[in-house]
Formats: C-alpha cells, structure tokens, sequence
C-alpha cells in the first residue's frame, strides 16, 4: 500500500533522543531503575511493552541461531561460575578500562573516551589535520606497552581539558577492572570470591565437551546463548546503550584451525544480513568498523555500528578468537579440550568464531530506527514502524461505538485472536485517538467493528504506516495477521 502520510520536518538528533526516552517512559517500555528512590544510575527496568518487544527481538535471534542453523544449539549457563574461570579468560588480569580522575571535580572518566571526545571537537571545528594527527596518536597509545602511560602522555602533549570542570588538573591513568565481585558463604577469604559474569561467552567454552557430546555435534557447530553480563562501567548518558547489567545474545561457532578466515566472513555476512531481514532495520544506519587495537584473545575483530542520534557506536561484535580459550580452559582446569575428527586422524584444539550483540542496545537501535513523526488528516502523529514480528501489540481490536452489540462483536473477535497474537482491546474515546495511541506503541493494525459487521461479517483493518483501510471477513482476521507477521 502507498504511504499516504507526510513526513515532518526532523528534529535535532538530542531532541530526538529526549522524545524517545520519553515515549518509552509514557508508554511502559523502559523506566528508571528503583526511580522512587532516585533511581540507580545505568540501571534500567522494562516495562510491560518493553518486556514484549525485548522478547520478540530475542526470538528472532534465538530462532535464526538455533532454528535455521541445525548445527547451532543453545544452552543457558548459570551467572556465577567458578572463579578460576575468570582467572582461565584472562578476565582477572586484563579485563579493565584506562580510568583518569579530575582532581578539581573529582569526577572520574575513561581516559580513551576522553581522547576520542577531544578528536570528535577537533573534527567539529574541521581541524582536519590535526584530528589525524591525534587519532594516529591514539591508536599508537592504544597499543604501546605501558598503555595507562602511553594515554596520559597523550592528553598532556594535547592538554585536553576535563569536560565538566574545564580543568587540567588531572591524576595519572590506573586500569581500573570491570568486573563485579561478590563473596560465596559466610567466610570471605580469597578462596570465596566470585565474579558475576561480564560476559556470557565463558560459559559455552567450559561446556564445549559437554554439548559437544550430548547433542552428537560434529565440527563445524556452533553453541548459542542470551543471558544477563555485568560490568562496573564509568557510564554516561546516553539511555540504556551502556548499563552495567545488560543482556548478550553470544554464539561461539566452533571450527577446524585454519578455517578462522571463512568462517569469520560467513558470519559477518550472515550477522550484518540479519539486520535488515529479521529486524527491518534501514542497512544505511549500519557501518562496519574494524579494530586496530585487538582483545587478548583475538586475531581479528570488527564491529557492527549503528548511527544512533548520539553518535554511531557498537551493537554487535564479530571476533575470530582463536583456540584461546579452550586452550586457556585446558591449561587452568587440567581437562583436555581437544576434539577428534570423527575418523580418529586429527586431534586439536578448536578454533573460535564469536558473533556477540547486546539485546538492550538492539532495543535501543530498533526504537530510534523505528521513529518516526508525521502529518495524518493534518494532524501531527509519533508512530514506531517496528516490523509487525517485532511489534509488541500486533493489533488493535475496536467496537466502532460503544452499543447496539458492537462491544459484544469486538470481544468475541478479541476472544478468537489473543490466543494467537497480543492484541489490544479498546472502546475509550474517538477512532482517531485510539489510532494514534496504537501508532505510538508500534501497533501494526487495528480492526474496527462497526454497524456493517454485524450485517456481512466484515471489518475494516487500518495500516499503522499507510493509514489505509481495507475491508476484510472477519473468519479472516488471523489468516491476515499471521501473514503480515511472517511477511
Ligand atoms: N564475548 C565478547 C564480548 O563480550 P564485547 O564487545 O565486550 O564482547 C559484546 O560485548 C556486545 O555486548 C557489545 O557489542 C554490546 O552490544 C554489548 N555490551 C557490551 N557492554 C555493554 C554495556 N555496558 N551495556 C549494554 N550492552 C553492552
């Protein structure tokens, strides 16, 4: 159907932000973690739309992974992992931010974020050169042996200046490590600390002997996971782009040494693919970024980013890790790790292709993908066009008035769909605004049973992007929206 509406002039990318925050607290997407006590900074609590659109959005990963890949299985690890885990992943000694302190403000900061923000002015003010002097700078400091040192000659030489304060009055750069302690039992010692994970990744790797075994899997295979990670992030703004408890959707696909080049470029292929085919996100918001400066167990790294209102930033990891760490698992737990081809020839450690995203940034991206401010009737509108797998409420049911039996017929619709799709029952004021309350949550139709119904059996559906309306038998409702969701 042709898009009958017209768009409106856009706002700034801040504004944009501050009506999406918005709209998610108004409509029960996202909220403020324990807000009545002030809330907890880069916590985050979905709301009951939030919850539905999260979950959908999950299940269009799970199902591609496990679904559509019949050597891909899923598993669901616990959080709390024995702690020489960490120790084995290299998590423990090398998991940490380069963190610097404003002495004037005390506020504490990334020293890599600082640097990056003093490249992104300079590129502002078109100081062209300059900006790549700075940034060719940056990556030799990202990789100089003393890093910290290396990051805090840099902002020194450039005198960058503490963006709350406007002080230079800097301490030097300390690696600060992101993961969050806690203590098993009533005796804290040493031998009792456990970490919450950062990570969902691990653990896959110390169950690869036993999926591998109880699903029969030969190499390739892959072990998918989504679960909650936790970091103890320096975080600024920005909404729930960065928490320090947030969910990753991992899957760790397990292949012969040698075969890490094509595989890494079958899932970068497949990865960016997914975007536009199971989210209906717009390819032109995602860019490929690769790494220079690569993880302890990496041998080759690029992100998916997305060009959100505040920036273009990291949704999704793409990295060729190498037999890191089965070999590390191997090394910390004395089990071996190897796997033998099923003709008993070979025997090795296998190598890893690791695709890893964040479900609340996924959020994040699908929302501002999906918004949008138009003129309908010459009246303003906000609707989100989320794809209709994707939406929370797949319809709208509604009684044109609110007598002569059309209340009765409506539920009775209601009653034979909401088995099969969350649907939305409405009867309080005009058509009009119960539309545009639909938009805005991203409802994709919305049937209305009028005088007409009762006579011939038929409904009008309206689409939430075109506005047009359409009539339909009501027998054919399901049929309509099952289609639409599967299209
Ligand atoms: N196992 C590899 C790994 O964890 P990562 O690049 O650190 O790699 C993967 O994280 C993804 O997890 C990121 O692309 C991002 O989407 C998400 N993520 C990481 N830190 C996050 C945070 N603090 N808040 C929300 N999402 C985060």
């Amino acid at each position: 159907m042709a898009d009958s509406t017209v768009k409106k002039k856009s706002d700034s990318p801040e504004k944009v932000m501050e009506k999406i925050v918005s709209l998610c607290k108004r409509r029960g997407f996202v909220f403020q973690s324990s807000e009545i006590y002030g809330g907890l900074g880069a916590c985050y609590d979905y709301g009951p739309l939030g919850v539905e659109l999260k979950k959908n959005i999950k299940d269009a990963w799970w199902d591609f992974m496990t679904k559509e890949h019949d050597n891909i299985v899923g598993i669901d690890a616990a959080i709390m992992m024995h702690p020489k885990t960490w120790e084995a992943s290299g998590h423990v000694a090398s998991f940490s931010d380069p963190m610097i302190d404003d002495k004037t403000s005390k506020k504490r900061y990334r020293a890599d974020h600082l640097i990056e923000g003093y490249i992104r002015q300079l590129e502002k003010k078109n100081k062209v050169a300059d900006a790549e002097r700075v940034q060719a700078e940056f990556v030799k400091a990202q990789n100089a042996e003393n890093m910290p040192k290396a990051l805090y000659d840099l902002i020194v030489a450039e005198q960058i200046k503490s963006p709350d304060s406007g002080a230079f009055n800097w301490t030097e750069v300390r690696q600060f490590n992101l993961m969050f302690k806690t203590e098993l039992g009533a005796v804290a010692d040493d031998a009792s600390i456990l970490y919450l994970r950062p990570e969902t990744a691990q653990g896959i790797f110390v169950n690869f002997h036993t999926v591998r075994e109880s699903a029969r899997l030969k190499i390739p295979f892959g072990i998918a996971q989504i679960g909650k990670a936790f970091r103890n992030e320096i975080v600024k703004g920005n909404f729930i782009f960065r928490m320090i408890e947030f969910e990753q959707m991992e899957m760790q696909y397990f292949i012969k040494p040698g075969a890490q080049k094509e595989a890494f470029s079958m899932w970068q292929e497949k990865r960016f693919n997914w975007y536009a085919d199971y989210l209906g996100i717009n390819t032109e918001n995602l860019v490929w970024y690769q790494h220079d400066k690569l993880a302890h167990y990496a041998d080759a790294a690029y992100d998916i980013k997305y060009k959100f209102p505040f920036g273009t930033e990291e949704i999704e990891g793409i990295h060729s890790r190498t037999d890191f760490d089965l070999r590390r698992h191997q090394e910390y737990s004395g089990k071996n790790m190897e796997y033998v081809e099923p003709d008993g020839k070979e025997r090795y450690i296998p190598y890893v292709v690791e695709t890893s995203c964040g479900c609340d940034r996924l959020f994040l991206m699908t929302l501002c993908d999906a918004y949008e401010e138009d003129v309908v009737d010459e009246e303003e509108r906000t609707s989100l066009r989320l794809h209709p797998k994707l939406a929370p409420v797949k319809a709208g049911i509604f009684p044109l008035m609110k007598k002569d039996g059309l209340p009765e017929a409506a539920e009775k619709l209601l009653k034979d769909v909401q088995k099969y799709f969350k649907v939305q029952y409405d009867e309080a004021g005009a058509i009009g605004r119960r539309y545009r309350r639909q938009d805005e949550i991203g409802t994709p139709y919305c049937f209305t049973i009028d005088h007409d119904t009762l006579k011939d059996d038929t409904v009008t559906v309206r689409d939430r992007d075109t506005t047009k309306q359409e009539r339909i038998n009501i027998s054919q409702v399901k049929a309509y929206l099952t289609d639409k969701i599967s299209e």
